[in-house]
């Protein structure tokens, strides 16, 4: 069986005013009729897969819970991290918490805040990723790459990827968040695709790798196993030792660093919402490029975003081009379109002021 394990400790700082700190985007109903989270969990529930183990937070305890029960999927466990300390101690943890009842056993560690359209095509390319990962390979899944992006990992293989049927390819070497420079010159390359952020791995391979290429971590998180509390359905981490692992992911911890890596190609859609433009792109514009968004009108307006998440505050666009226009009961914003990015800046500003 495959344990899929949800990662969902993150806060997206791109999506404010939705996404907050106590409530960040993979929580929110963002697209399509599922939060980004339970979105997450139904895609990875069928015959193959063990009910999930899901690592989070200690404030987003109740929302994992509540978000999960509305949608009828039973929890096998929730690790509590009493801090985010990024994904590599996060994966770690679950790979020693299922080597105590799965040690032959096989995970998917999945973001909680990716879309996914096609539920059927991403089940198919794990399938095709499964006996690779068996064989004792880092399976991860590669995406067509639109832009030279800094924010994301680069797969390269050996040659082109050809016509991206989902198939096993082994990995010449990973590339995490490169400069702008390296990422434009990999675009031209041709060779190398996005890392979706998605693994496959059987538990010894992952805990193999976590012993040659970051083996520091595995006291410290064993510990916060060992010495962690269950508390009311959760097990929550120790605090003191899980202070001792180092704030890493596992992008530079371990794929960086790992031989044994295969990738599938993966081209049947795929967003990581990292900003409103990409909502927007998501979210299905309209022929004139409007979407309008809970209590929202848009009159006259071309290639906009206008969303109000409070039904007592109605947002009504006139004549608008590429803007973005969300409304929160406490915030709005209001920013060009080609400005989304900068969202980010202007949350780190708003944090500053106090
Ligand atoms: N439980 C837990 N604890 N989850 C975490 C933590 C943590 O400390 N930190 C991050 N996460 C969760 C996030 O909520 C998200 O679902 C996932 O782990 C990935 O973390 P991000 O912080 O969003 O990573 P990233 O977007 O910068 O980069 C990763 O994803 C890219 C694709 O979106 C990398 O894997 C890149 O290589 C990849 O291209
Ligand atoms: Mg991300």
């Amino acid at each position: 069986m495959i344990t899929p394990v949800l990662l969902c400790g993150g806060s997206g700082t791109r999506l404010w005013p939705l996404s907050r700190k106590s409530y960040p985007k993979q929580f929110a109903q963002l697209v399509g009729d599922k939060t980004l989270f339970q979105a997450s969990a139904e895609r990875l529930r069928g015959p193959e897969f063990a009910a999930p183990l899901v690592l989070t937070a200690s404030d987003f305890r109740f929302i994992v819970t509540e978000q999960l029960a509305a949608i009828g999927i039973d929890p096998g466990a929730i690790v509590i991290e009493p801090e985010g300390r990024n994904t590599a101690p996060a994966v770690l943890a679950a790979a020693l918490w299922l080597e105590k009842s799965d040690p032959d056993g096989m995970m998917l560690v999945a973001p909680s805040d990716h879309v996914v359209p096609d539920a059927d095509a991403f089940r198919a390319a794990v399938a095709e990723g499964e006996k690779a990962a068996r064989d004792g390979d880092l399976v991860t899944f590669g995406i067509k790459p639109g832009r030279p992006e800094t924010g994301y990992g680069y797969l390269e293989l050996d040659g082109d990827p050809g016509d991206f049927t989902p198939r096993a390819i082994p990995l010449k070497r990973f590339v995490e968040k490169p400069d702008i420079a390296t990422a434009d010159k990999m675009l031209a390359s041709g060779n190398f695709l996005w890392n979706s952020g998605v693994f496959l791995f059987s538990v010894r391979a992952i805990l193999d790798a976590f012993r040659q290429h970051c083996s520091d971590l595995i006291a410290p998180v064993q510990a916060a196993i060992d010495k962690g509390q269950p508390d009311l359905g959760f097990l929550r981490l120790d605090p003191a030792a899980w202070a001792g692992a180092e704030d890493i992911s596992i992008d530079y911890a371990v794929m960086e660093r790992a031989g044994n890596l295969t990738v599938i190609p993966y081209a049947s859609g795929w967003s990581d919402l990292g900003g409103w433009d990409a909502v927007w792109r998501e979210s299905g514009p309209d022929d004139d490029g409007v979407v309008a968004h809970g209590s929202a009108t848009a009159i006259d307006c071309r290639d906009s975003l206008l969303r109000s998440e409070d039904s007592r505050m109605e947002i009504v666009g006139i004549g608008l081009q590429n803007v973005v226009a969300v409304a929160m009961p406490d915030a709005v914003l209001v920013a060009d379109a080609s400005r989304t990015q900068d969202v980010k800046t202007a949350v780190a500003a708003l944090k500053a002021k106090g």
